[in-house]
């Protein structure tokens, strides 16, 4: 859909923005039909603002701690993020839960990526939690945003294997890179509006796809 013009997307973010810098590479890169309008954060000063500034794309800081409530920064929030009037928006690393209001008004044209192998390890400390448990494999999910914390339908997951030295730490990296390559897939695939939510299911070119999602494999270590 070259001809066609680039998705318009918001992308929020608390922290690092490694997964925003995946992003804009790709666009840059011209692989992926997006433009991305605006990266707001919830934390001021973090390294993904400098990372929207330096491609030349606007960065906003919204501190919740300025908010009394949940629903007031959630409100906030989206009137930031309606004015730039985007068709998706991208969740890299917002470390925020929703309120069910914000997570209805984006349904469908919110995806988020966790690092894990969802629906196992909902929440913080996923690397830990999957060594502890003695798995053999872990990952990362994009799912689509439903007012269930990180409880949204798959759309992608890339499966990692665990290795025996592993630390969390270790894990995380390798998690990571995967990261960096499934979520520019499912934002293009959103953007070629192959990838979309119906029913509460994410559909794939029409079919849905089960419960996992697309899952890419990866014995890379
Ligand atoms: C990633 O590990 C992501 O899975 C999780 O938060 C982290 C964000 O990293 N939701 P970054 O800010 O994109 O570097």
């Amino acid at each position: 859909m070259s001809s066609a013009s680039p998705l318009r997307v918001v992308v929020l973010i608390s922290g690092s923005g490694s997964n925003l810098q995946a992003l804009i590479d790709g666009q840059k890169a011209g692989e992926l039909p997006i433009e991305i309008a605006a990266v707001i954060s919830n934390r001021p000063g973090v390294k993904g603002l400098e990372r929207a500034t330096n491609a030349g794309i606007e960065a906003i800081t919204l501190d919740h701690k300025g908010f009394a409530s949940r629903e007031a920064f959630d409100s906030a929030l989206a009137q930031r993020i309606d004015g730039f009037e985007p068709q998706l928006v991208v969740l890299a690393g917002f470390m925020r839960i929703l309120t069910p209001d914000f997570a209805q008004h984006y349904l469908g044209r919110m995806l988020n990526i966790h690092p894990s192998l969802l629906p196992k390890y909902q929440g913080l400390n996923t690397h830990q939690r999957a060594l502890d448990a003695g798995d053999s494999e872990h990952g990362v999910t994009v799912h689509f945003v439903t007012a269930e914390l990180d409880g949204g339908p798959a759309a992608i997951q890339a499966v990692v294997p665990v290795l025996k030295e592993d630390d969390a730490s270790t894990l995380a990296s390798r998690v990571q890179a995967q990261e960096h390559v499934i979520y520019p897939m499912a934002v293009k695939w959103f953007a070629e509006g192959t990838l979309r939510m119906h029913n509460n299911a994410a559909v794939l070119k029409g079919e849905p796809l089960p419960a996992s999602g697309y899952q890419v494999r990866t014995n890379n270590v």
